[in-house]
């Protein structure tokens, strides 16, 4: 049985880390749009804003959300925070998969992200910069996601263990040790 599972949330919520600890206890591979993003482009997140632009950038990420949403094979895909910004990248992520939130309070946030070093959008104050963004998508990330975990003061591991018992009640085809 072909699932996909798609962790949402701002910069720092932890879906890098916690995609991969999931997809170890899933037997599936894992995928990071923004590593998608530099694997097609050849270029880090950084250089692509800094080169081309937010908007080329939006257009990279949502060719690597058709990609991963369209797998022909289970995934764990960890969302970058301003995807959920596209309509169409709301729409494939709603209809390919089960939708994670993982939710932060903006100081978690901005603890977790320090002076934004790597995220183009927090260059000047990441606090003020988060707290704008987080607003912006908050409403987006509640729509769209389907099991929501507060991740402030939780370990990967333990976010990890809480999708997975929340998953089984609402998809029982998401078994541990493989598809
Ligand atoms: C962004 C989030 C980043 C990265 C880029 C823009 C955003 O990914 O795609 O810096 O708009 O929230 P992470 O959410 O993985 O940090």
């Amino acid at each position: 049985m072909v699932d996909r599972l798609f962790l949402v949330g701002m910069m720092g919520a932890g879906k890098t880390t916690v995609g991969q600890v999931l997809a170890d206890r899933l037997g599936w591979p894992h995928l990071d749009s923004d590593g998608q993003v530099a694997q097609a482009t050849g270029r880090s997140i950084p250089e692509i804003f800094a080169e081309r632009g937010e908007e080329a950038f939006r257009a990279e990420e949502a060719k690597a959300l058709t990609r991963a949403t369209t797998s022909a094979t289970p995934v764990v895909v960890s969302v970058a925070g301003g995807a959920v910004l596209d309509p169409e990248n709301r729409r494939l992520l709603g209809r390919s998969g089960s939708v994670v939130w993982l939710r932060a309070r903006v100081d978690t946030l901005a603890a977790r992200v320090g002076s934004g070093d790597g995220r183009p959008l927090l260059d000047h104050d990441p606090a003020a910069a988060l707290r704008h963004l987080e607003a912006q998508r908050r409403p987006m990330y509640q729509q769209l996601a389907q099991l929501v975990v507060d991740v402030d003061d939780l370990p990967p591991t333990l976010v990890a263990e809480r999708i997975l018992a929340g998953l089984d009640r609402l998809s029982p085809c998401i078994q541990e040790g493989g598809p």
